[in-house]
């Protein structure tokens, strides 16, 4: 079958892999239909994640139709089509049953933090991803679900992280009626994040970035203000004033860390890799967050350290909330948000691509080519 695959830094390729095989018998096979390319795949590309593996597929967001059951598995059948949640999770262990399905005790092998996540490096457990025709999926009783009728498809890959994650990124910020939130970041993370700020009672959004054609974008799409870091002195100093010198009530991190925006923080975590990855939109919403306020950190950043400012933390009494987003416990709400036409994530997807040309993808998605917010890839068997 023909699958991405990783040959090291800013090099991924189209080739041809094994079927994956059933090697539980809770395992499904899934032939893939659609997949995206996410931010969290580029700290991979960017060579940012330790344990990345020569030969591994990348891929935690994609849906598809189940080709094979293993024995055991009861809830799915031959020919469904499913939403496959990028957590790899148990469903039974301690932390899959509070709904932390990111946390899966059992899933992941390498650590005890973050559960098992498809295609993402063997610190998230080794598992082959969804840019690929077909993927084995452990577990298949638990993450998968039919995918409902009336559902776009477009809307369903992106159900499989994009939608969860910017919803949970807002939760995540407690958020009261009335209250201002920043959201840093107006990639596809950023952008839900913003538009799901106003579901949960927000004020005022307003969204920072350096990409002129994002901030178009998310202006649009959640009617917010957008502002470029590039054009301030300093993106602290512009929004304490904007909140009367308060400070945000919430603000969110959709950056993590591949942030530009500080020489410090770039050269120390992305080229000489003495922190992991550069903290530089972490840093400014702890410092922008009035005193008392939530930060809530979605974007990703490595196992090790990072530089922050945890004085301003404690002085201001700050409550930090952050985690991989839980899919599978937020998939009927946001189900029935986008059938109510509250949500409409597949007008993020702006590049459709075949899979033979993953390379191409990846690179306009990293370089943020081509006004690219979400590009998805269409493998040759999903075209016929
Ligand atoms: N927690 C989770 O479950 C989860 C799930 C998906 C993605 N993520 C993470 O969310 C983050 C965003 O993902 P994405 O797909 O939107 O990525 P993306 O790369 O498309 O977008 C990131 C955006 O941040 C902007 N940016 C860079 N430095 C900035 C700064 N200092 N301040 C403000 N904006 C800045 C970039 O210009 C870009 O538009 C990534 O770190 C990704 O790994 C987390
Ligand atoms: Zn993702
Ligand atoms: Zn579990």
């Amino acid at each position: 079958m023909l699958a991405m695959n990783y040959r090291g830094p800013y090099r991924v390729r189209a080739a041809q892999k094994p079927y994956p095989e059933i090697l539980h018998p809770g395992d499904a096979i899934v032939r893939v239909t659609r997949s995206c390319i996410c931010g969290s795949d580029l700290h991979l590309y960017h060579g940012l994640v330790p344990d990345t593996r020569v030969g591994m597929t990348f891929g935690h967001e994609f849906i598809g139709v189940v080709e094979e059951i293993g024995s055991s598995v009861q809830k799915l059948a031959v020919g469904d089509n499913v939403i496959v949640p990028f957590n790899v999770a148990c469903g039974m262990c301690a932390f899959c049953k509070q709904g932390l399905f990111g946390n899966c005790h059992e899933s992941n092998p390498q650590a005890t933090a973050v559960g098992g996540i498809f295609g993402y490096s063997h610190t998230a457990g080794g598992y082959d991803g969804g840019q690929a025709e077909f993927v084995r999926v452990p577990y298949a009783d638990v993450g998968p679900t039919i995918i409902p009728d009336w559902m776009d498809h477009d809307d369903a890959v992106l159900l499989t992280d994009v939608v969860p994650t910017g919803y949970q990124a807002a939760e995540m910020g407690g958020i009261k009626t009335g209250d201002t939130v920043v959201v840093f970041g107006a990639g596809p993370v950023g952008i839900m994040a913003a538009r799901c700020a106003w579901l949960f009672g927000a004020g005022r959004v307003i969204v920072i970035d350096h990409l002129e054609y994002r901030l178009d974008f998310v202006r649009n799409y959640a009617q917010c203000e957008a502002y470029n870091f590039r054009s301030m002195e300093d993106p602290v100093l512009f929004l304490k004033k904007t909140t009367d010198w308060f400070g945000a009530d919430v603000c969110i991190d959709a950056v993590g860390s591949d942030a530009s925006g500080s020489a410090l923080q770039t050269i120390t975590g992305k080229k000489l890799m003495l922190q992991a990855g550069s903290a530089t939109a972490l840093h400014w919403a702890i410092n922008s967050v009035k005193k008392g306020g939530i930060v809530s950190i979605v974007g990703v950043y490595g196992p090790t350290d990072n530089l922050v400012p945890i004085g301003n933390v404690v002085n201001k009494g700050i409550t930090i909330r952050a985690n991989q987003a839980s899919v599978k416990r937020l998939l009927p709400r946001l189900i029935d948000h986008i059938q109510a036409g509250r949500l409409n994530p597949k007008a993020i997807i702006t590049h459709r691509v075949p899979l033979e040309e993953v390379a191409d993808a990846y690179h306009i998605f990293s370089a943020k080519l081509d006004n690219c917010i979400k590009p998805i890839l269409i493998p040759p068997s999903a075209r016929k």
